[in-house]
C-alpha cells in the first residue's frame, strides 16, 4: 500500500476504498450515477511523452527567442525563401538571353516539333497544314510574316483576337522554336489534301 501512495502524494488511504468485488482501489466520493473513478497510475509512455513535449517547448522557445533562429522566425524565413526565389529566377532569365531564336534543321528537332503540331496544333491547322479554323501553312501567304521569327512570335503571343492561342506557358521556348521549324522546313512548300484559300500577303 505504501508504493500506491506515493503515486498520488495529495491522496491519503482514507481518500480510497475498494470495490467490493474487483477489489479494484476507488476514490471516495468520485461517484457519479454509479460511474466510479479507479486509481490508475498513468501509463509510463504517457508520462514520458509529456515530458517529451516540455523538453521540446523548452528547447523550441530558446532557439526562438533567445537565438532567433532562422528558420522559426516566420519573417526571416520568408525573406529566405524569396531570396531563394529571386535567385533562381535571375538565372533562368539569364539562360533565356542565351536562347537565339533561328531556324532549326536538325532531324530530333523538326521530330519534337512534328509530336508537338500534331498533338496540339493540328486540331486548328490539320495534320498536314493544310488549315481549318487557322491558316494553311504550306502556301506562300502568311499573315504575320514568313520569318521564323515571325511565326515563333505569333505562336508565343498568340493573336487572341483571332483565334491563335499562345502557347507561352504550355510550351518551352525550345518547343516553340522546334514547331515552328517544323512548319518551315517540312509543311511549308507541300500539298495537303484540302488546302484552305490563301490568307495574308505573298512572300
Ligand atoms: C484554336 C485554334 C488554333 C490552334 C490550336 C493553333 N492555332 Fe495557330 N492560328 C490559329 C488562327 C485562327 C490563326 C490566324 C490568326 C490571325 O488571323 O491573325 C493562327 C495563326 C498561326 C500562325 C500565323 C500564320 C500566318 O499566316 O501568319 C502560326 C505560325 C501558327 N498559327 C502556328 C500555330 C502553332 C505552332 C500551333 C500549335 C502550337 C497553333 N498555331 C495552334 C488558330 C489556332
Amino acid at each position: 500500500m505504501a508504493t500506491d501512495e506515493n503515486k498520488n502524494s495529495n491522496l491519503h488511504n482514507e481518500d480510497y476504498e475498494y470495490d467490493t468485488l474487483t477489489n479494484d482501489r476507488l476514490i471516495k466520493g468520485h461517484n457519479y450515477d454509479g460511474i466510479r473513478e479507479l486509481d490508475n497510475a498513468l501509463p509510463p509512455w504517457w508520462v514520458w511523452l509529456f515530458y517529451l513535449t516540455i523538453a521540446f517547448a523548452i528547447i523550441y522557445s530558446i532557439r526562438l527567442f533567445v537565438f532567433d533562429a532562422d528558420d522559426l522566425v516566420q519573417a526571416k524565413e520568408f525573406n529566405k525563401e524569396m531570396a531563394a526565389y529571386h535567385a533562381k529566377h535571375a538565372k533562368s532569365e539569364k539562360a533565356d538571353a542565351n536562347f537565339k531564336i533561328a531556324l532549326l534543321t536538325d532531324d530530333a528537332s523538326l521530330a519534337e516539333g512534328q509530336k508537338t503540331w500534331e498533338s496540339i496544333c493540328a486540331a486548328c491547322h490539320l495534320k498536314d497544314g493544310g488549315g481549318l479554323v487557322g491558316p494553311n501553312m504550306t502556301d506562300n501567304y502568311w499573315i504575320h510574316g514568313n520569318k521564323v521569327q515571325d511565326l515563333y512570335k505569333v505562336v508565343t503571343n498568340g493573336v487572341i483576337e483571332k483565334g491563335m492561342l499562345s502557347y507561352k506557358q504550355q510550351l518551352t521556348d525550345k518547343q516553340r522554336l522546334e514547331v515552328v521549324s517544323y512548319i518551315l522546313e517540312k509543311l511549308h512548300g507541300t500539298t495537303p489534301a484540302n488546302p484552305k484559300a490563301p490568307q495574308g500577303d505573298k512572300y
